[in-house]
C-alpha cells in the first residue's frame, strides 16, 4: 500500500506547500498523480515480442537490402494511414472517398496490427521453392499451403517497384496507377494475405479503383477489409500529407482505365491500347489459392 500512502503523503504535503489552494481542488489533483504512479513494471508480459519481419538467408545483401528498405516504407505508409485516421476520423473527406460511413475502428486495427503487430514468422524470402518466378510477370508470391507465413519476391521485384520517396512520380496517380508500383503498396498488399496479418478477413471484395470507390458508398463494412482499399486509401493519405502537402496526386479515372473496369466479366488481359499496357503483368497468390497477374 506504498502509492496510498505516499497519496495521502502528497495530499498532506501540498496541503501544507499552497494553503491557498481550495482543498478539493487539492485532493483533485491528488489522484489524478496516484492514477499514473504505478507504471506497469518489469512482469515481462511482452518477452519473445518480435518487431522486425525475418528476411530468410536465401536472400543475398542486396536483395535482403531492398526488401528491407521496402518493408521499412510499408510501415511508414500504415503508421500515417492510422495516424490520419486517429488525427480526422470519418470527418477526412480520404476516409469517406474509400471507407464511406463505416466506422473508424477496423482500418485504424488493421494498419495498426502491420505497423505495431508482433511479427514472429512473417518471412520473406528470395529462393524459389515453389518454382513460380521463372513464369513471366511474377514479381513475388504468398506460399499458400506451402508455408501460410512465407512470402517469395522474385527478381522482378528489384527490377520495378519503386520507393515511397517517389510516390506522385513517373506520372503516376490513385486513380489510374497500379498500387503495386511502390515497395511500400506492394508489401502491404502481400502482408494482408498472410493469414496472421489479414485474419482471412481482409480480403478482395473490390477488384479496382472504380470497385473500391463504389463500394465505398454500397457496402463500406467491406471497405473496411477490402485489401485494395486498405492500399488505396493508405496511398491517398500519404500523398495528400506528406508527398505533395495540401495537394497529393489522387488524379481522376481516365476514360480508358474506366471502361476497362466496367467490362470486368473477362479475366483476360486484352491489348489495351493505353500506356499501362507497357507494364509487365504481375502475379501473385491470393489467399484463397487464386493466382491473380495485373
Ligand atoms: C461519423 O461518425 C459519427 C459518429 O462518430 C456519425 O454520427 C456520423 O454520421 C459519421 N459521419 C459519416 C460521414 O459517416
Ligand atoms: C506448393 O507446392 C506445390 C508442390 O511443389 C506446387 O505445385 C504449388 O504450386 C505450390 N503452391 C504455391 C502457392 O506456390
Ligand atoms: C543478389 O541477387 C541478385 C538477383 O536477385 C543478383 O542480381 C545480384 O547480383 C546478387 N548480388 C550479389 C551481391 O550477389
Ligand atoms: C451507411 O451507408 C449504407 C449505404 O451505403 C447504408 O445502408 C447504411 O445504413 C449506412 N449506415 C449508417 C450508420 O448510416
Ligand atoms: C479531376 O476532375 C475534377 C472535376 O472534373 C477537377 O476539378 C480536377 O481538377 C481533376 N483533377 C485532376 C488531377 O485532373
Amino acid at each position: 500500500m506504498d502509492v496510498l500512502r505516499s497519496a495521502v503523503l502528497l495530499f498532506a504535503a501540498s496541503a501544507v506547500a499552497s494553503p491557498a489552494l481550495l482543498p478539493r481542488q487539492a485532493s483533485t489533483v491528488t489522484v489524478t498523480q496516484v492514477a499514473s504512479a504505478p507504471a506497469p513494471t518489469a512482469t515481462a508480459w511482452n518477452s519473445g515480442a518480435v518487431d522486425e519481419f525475418t528476411i530468410h538467408s536465401s536472400c543475398n545483401n542486396t536483395e535482403a537490402a531492398q526488401i528491407k528498405k521496402g518493408l521499412g516504407e510499408t510501415l511508414i505508409l500504415v503508421r500515417h494511414a492510422r495516424d490520419h485516421i486517429l488525427r480526422f476520423g470519418n470527418s477526412s473527406e480520404i476516409y469517406q472517398k474509400y471507407f464511406g460511413n463505416a466506422s473508424t475502428g477496423e482500418p485504424i486495427g488493421w494498419y495498426t496490427k502491420i505497423a505495431d503487430g508482433n511479427k514472429a514468422d512473417l518471412l520473406f524470402r528470395c529462393d524459389d521453392p515453389d518454382s513460380n518466378c521463372g513464369q513471366e510477370g511474377w514479381a513475388g508470391h504468398w506460399r499458400g499451403e506451402n508455408a501460410t507465413s512465407e512470402t517469395v519476391i522474385c527478381p522482378l521485384s528489384y527490377e520495378v517497384r519503386k520507393p515511397l520517396e517517389a510516390l506522385c512520380g513517373f506520372g503516376w496517380d490513385v486513380a489510374n496507377g497500379k498500387t503495386n508500383f511502390y515497395w511500400a503498396s506492394d508489401l502491404l498488399h502481400r502482408l494482408l494475405h498472410v493469414p496472421t496479418v489479414g485474419e482471412g478477413i481482409v480480403e478482395h471484395y473490390a477488384e479496382d479503383y472504380a470497385e473500391v470507390i463504389e463500394l465505398a458508398q454500397t457496402e463500406s463494412s467491406l471497405s473496411v477489409r477490402d485489401s485494395d482499399t486498405l492500399q488505396l486509401f493508405a496511398l491517398e493519405a500519404y500523398a495528400h500529407d506528406i508527398s505533395i502537402p495540401g495537394e497529393g496526386c489522387a488524379g481522376n479515372l481516365s476514360s480508358a482505365e474506366a471502361a476497362s473496369a466496367t467490362d470486368t466479366p473477362s479475366p483476360t488481359l486484352s491489348e489495351e491500347p493505353s500506356a499501362t499496357s507497357a507494364a509487365p503483368a504481375e502475379c501473385h497468390t491470393h489467399a484463397d489459392g487464386v493466382v491473380h497477374c495485373s
